[in-house]
């Protein structure tokens, strides 16, 4: 592809991620910086082209970014030459459809997760766009965030010595909508429309702990729907059918044992909306989105259990801050950066559908596991089972 423009195809800006994240936080600031910067100091400008399906909304966000293309008809800028790339925002269940005629364009594709609702999708999707030659890439956000960048820090220095498991805490409460307005999109919680905190979030769980600590190996998960009816964004009640927390146990790499709870139903009560606790032979860390601490085995405490006597030992501050030592931007831009540097190289984007797929096989094998009350291995779909 020629290095003179990157246009890009934005489907789906007018929703919550393709917005906020993707254009506003990401494309947007890298076309007002003047364009993707090149490791030879260079730029390379970018075109965005808005995709949506309302063309009042598409004026509004146009008008309010100075972004001069945009268009309802997704084939006219499919087939439009100028735009090597389509981007898709859109929410899961209509996704497949809409990358199947971004491969048929040759586009090369960069896509939200999880790429589909199946996991025989997803590999297809996966299969279609290495058949076709296609740069492919899918959002790992999570792995761009301060604190995962430092706990792979941590991980790539020996810290840890043999981990043994990590504690990872997601959640915060979703307002269930009418006396407070819900603060996510009504459709994550219906299973119909491809909701549930499984499929929603075992994709990113699965790219985090593969990367930071080898393949998920197996899973077994609780799920519930703790609050069966919401109302949604026109003040209408409805049946939440989804799962709306999910309490996951899954065995990682050599032997590390993950313990994951994923909810929208719990308070918090943490610094951060998710954090992981690594325990290691030599040492452990606690990071969440932006912060770590961590404790080494020279200075970890020697608690003795007396219920009788109050401990007045301060268990916290027995830990110290892990430094930036860098500075951090937006993990969604970070990526997209990475991303397009891949595309203008000719080299392939480490986080392919390749990778997307096997996330929605642990999004998959977590709801039989939930459904069965199993443990799943995890694998190809032959191995799994067995
Ligand atoms: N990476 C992350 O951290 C993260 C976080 C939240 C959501 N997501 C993913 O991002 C995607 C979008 O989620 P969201 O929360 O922004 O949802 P949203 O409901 O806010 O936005 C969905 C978008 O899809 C469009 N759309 C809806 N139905 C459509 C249809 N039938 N045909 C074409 N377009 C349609 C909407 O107009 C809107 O632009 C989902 O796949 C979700 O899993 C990722």
């Amino acid at each position: 592809m020629t290095t003179q423009t990157i246009g890009i195809i934005l489907n789906g800006v007018t929703g919550r991620m393709g917005y906020r994240q993707h254009l506003v936080r990401s494309i947007l600031a890298i076309r007002d910086e003047g364009g993707l910067a090149l490791p030879d100091g260079s730029r390379v400008p970018i075109r965005p082209v808005l995709v949506g399906r309302d063309k009042e909304k598409l004026d509004r966000i146009a008008l309010r970014h100075g972004v001069e293309e945009y268009t309802t008809d997704l084939d006219a800028a499919l087939s439009d030459d100028g735009l090597g790339v389509y981007a898709d925002f859109l929410l899961t269940s209509a996704r497949v459809p809409a990358l199947r005629r971004a491969i048929a364009a040759g586009k090369a594709i960069y896509s939200e997760k999880p790429t589909a609702e199946t996991h025989a999708e997803a590999e297809e999707l996966a299969r279609e766009v290495e058949r076709a030659g296609l740069h492919n890439g899918v959002v790992h956000d999570k792995l761009y965030l301060p604190g995962l960048l430092k706990l792979r820090r941590l991980v790539d220095s020996g810290f840890f010595g043999r981990v043994l498991s990590v504690r990872g805490e997601f959640g915060y409460w979703v307002f269930e909508g009418g006396w407070q307005p819900a603060q996510r999109p009504s459709w994550n919680y219906r299973k119909e429309d491809g909701g549930g905190i499984v499929v929603d979030m075992f994709p990113h769980w699965n790219y985090v702990f593969e990367h930071l600590f080898g393949p998920v190996r197996s899973v077994y998960a609780h799920t519930a729907t703790h609050i069966p009816e919401r109302v949604d964004e026109h003040g209408a009640s409805y049946a939440a059918t989804a799962d709306d927390a999910a309490y996951a146990i899954f065995e990682v790499g050599e032997g590390t044992v993950v313990q994951m709870n994923s909810s929208w139903c719990v308070r918090v009560d943490r610094d951060e909306l998710v954090e992981f606790q690594v325990d290691g032979t030599h040492g452990s860390a606690v990071v969440g989105l932006f912060n770590g601490r961590v404790q080494t085995r020279e200075t970890t405490p020697r608690p003795v259990w007396n219920p009788d006597l109050a401990d007045a030992h301060d268990y916290r501050a027995d830990w110290s801050r892990v430094p930036d030592n860098a500075e951090f931007g937006n993990g969604f831009r970070a990526q997209w950066e990475e991303y397009l540097r891949d595309l203008v190289a000719g080299r392939p984007h480490r986080f392919d559908f390749a990778s997307a797929a096997r996330g929605v096989l642990l999004a998959e094998r977590g709801l039989e596991s939930a459904a069965t009350g199993r443990r799943i291995a995890l694998g190809t779909n032959a191995e799994a089972r067995s």
